[in-house]
C-alpha cells in the first residue's frame, strides 16, 4: 500500500526549507489547515442549512456579502488568533487590518492576507469556491502595527496558498520551494499529499476571461482573444474558452492543465477587479513556483509596490508562453486603449 503523507507530517518534514523560525510557520500553516476544514464543513452543508443567501451587509468594495463570506472570515481570524503566530490579518471582508494576537508576550511575527471566500457569487449555485491566503513576516517588530506593515512586495511572501472547495477539497501551498497539493480525505478528516511538486505546463489550450466585458477591454486584450480564436496547427489553436467565475477554480484548472486567466483593466475599472494583496500576489507566488508567470499586462505582479490594503490590479496569469504572448500584444497595442 502507498504511504499516505498528511499535511501536518509534510509541513514538519519540510521545515528545513524555511528561512526563519521553523516551528512558528509550521504552526501557522497548520492553523490555516484547521480553518480550511471548518469552512469546508460549512460549504458542504450549505444546501442543508439556512446559510445560503445574502447576509445583508456590504463589504469594503461595496459588494453584498453572503453568509459564508462572513463565516469563513470569522473562522480564519479565530484560528489564526488562537494559534498565536499571527499578529494581524488583512481580509477582503474588513476595511481595516484586524489585529489578532494582542498578547505581546507571544511575539507574533506573521502577517496574513486573506480572501476568505473567493467566488462568492457561485455559493448559491453549487459551483466551486475557494480561499486564498498569503503570509508575510512583520518587517519591524517594534512600535504599533499599522497598514504600512502590510504594504510589502509580493516577493517578500514567506508562504501563500489556496483552498478549493470543489468536487473534492484541496489545499495547495508554497513556501518558495515548489508547490504541493493536498486533497482532503473526508473519511479521516486530513489533507493528504496528492499532487507533489506541481508544475504548470509551459503552454496550454485554455483561455479564461469574462468575455461579456469585451467592449470595455483594452485593445491588446481584444487582440489576444482574437489570437486565441484563430486557427493554427502548430500552437493547437483555436484554444478553448473556460470561465467559472471563481478565481481559485479557474486558476487551479489552468495550473494543472496549462492555460491563461485574464482579468484586465476595463474602461469602467482601469485597475481591473482583483485585489493585489489577497488574490493576485498569493497566486502569482504559486504560479512562479510552479514554473508559470503572472503579470499585470506589462510587469511582474510580484514586483508591484503596494500602496493600499485593498488595491486592485489587472491580472494575466498561467502558462509562461501564453502570458508572454498576451504581454506582447498588450505592448504592441498600448497606445490604443478601448
Ligand atoms: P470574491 O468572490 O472574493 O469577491 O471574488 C470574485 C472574483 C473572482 O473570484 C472571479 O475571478 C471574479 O471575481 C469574477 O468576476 P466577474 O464576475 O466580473 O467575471
Ligand atoms: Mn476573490
Ligand atoms: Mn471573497
Amino acid at each position: 500500500m502507498k504511504k499516505v503523507t498528511t499535511l501536518g507530517q509534510f509541513i514538519i518534514e519540510r521545515q528545513a526549507d524555511f528561512q526563519y523560525a521553523k516551528g512558528e510557520l509550521s504552526r501557522l500553516l497548520r492553523d490555516i489547515g484547521i480553518a480550511a476544514k471548518i469552512v469546508n464543513r460549512e460549504v458542504n452543508k450549505a444546501g442543508l442549512v439556512d446559510i445560503l443567501g445574502e447576509h445583508g451587509t456590504v463589504n469594503s468594495h461595496g459588494e453584498k456579502v453572503k453568509k459564508l463570506d462572513v463565516y469563513a472570515n470569522e473562522q480564519f481570524i479565530s484560528a489564526l488568533g488562537a494559534g498565536g503566530e499571527t499578529c494581524a490579518i488583512a481580509s477582503e471582508e474588513n476595511d481595516e487590518l484586524v489585529p489578532v494576537t494582542t498578547d505581546v508576550s507571544r511575539n507574533a511575527k506573521y502577517l496574513v492576507c486573506v480572501d476568505p471566500l473567493d467566488g462568492s457569487s457561485n455559493i448559491d449555485v453549487n459551483v466551486s469556491i475557494g480561499t486564498i491566503f498569503s503570509i508575510y513576516r512583520r518587517a519591524n517588530l517594534d512600535g504599533a502595527l499599522s497598514e504600512k506593515d502590510f504594504l510589502q512586495n509580493g516577493t517578500a511572501q514567506v508562504a501563500s496558498g489556496y483552498i478549493i472547495y470543489g468536487s473534492s477539497t484541496m489545499l495547495v501551498y508554497t513556501t518558495g520551494k515548489g508547490v504541493n497539493g493536498f486533497t482532503l480525505d473526508p473519511s479521516i478528516g486530513e489533507f493528504c499529499l496528492s499532487h507533489p511538486d506541481m508544475k504548470c505546463p509551459g503552454t496550454g489550450k485554455i483561455y479564461s476571461i469574462n468575455e461579456g466585458n469585451y467592449v470595455h477591454f483594452p485593445e491588446g486584450v481584444k487582440q489576444y482573444i482574437k489570437y486565441c480564436q484563430e486557427e493554427d496547427e502548430s500552437t493547437k489553436r483555436p484554444y478553448s474558452s473556460r470561465y467559472i467565475g471563481s478565481l481559485v477554480a479557474d486558476f487551479h484548472r489552468n495550473l494543472l492543465k496549462g492555460g491563461i486567466f485574464i482579468y484586465p483593466s476595463t474602461a469602467k475599472s482601469p485597475k481591473g477587479k482583483l485585489r493585489l494583496l489577497y488574490e493576485c500576489n498569493p497566486l502569482a507566488f504559486i504560479i512562479e513556483q510552479a514554473g508559470g508567470k503572472a503579470s499585470d499586462g506589462k510587469k511582474r505582479i510580484l514586483d508591484i509596490v503596494p500602496t493600499a490594503l485593498h488595491q486592485r490590479t489587472p491580472l494575466f496569469i498561467g502558462s509562461v508562453e501564453m502570458v508572454t504572448k498576451a504581454e506582447e500584444l498588450m505592448r504592441a497595442y498600448s497606445e490604443q486603449t478601448v
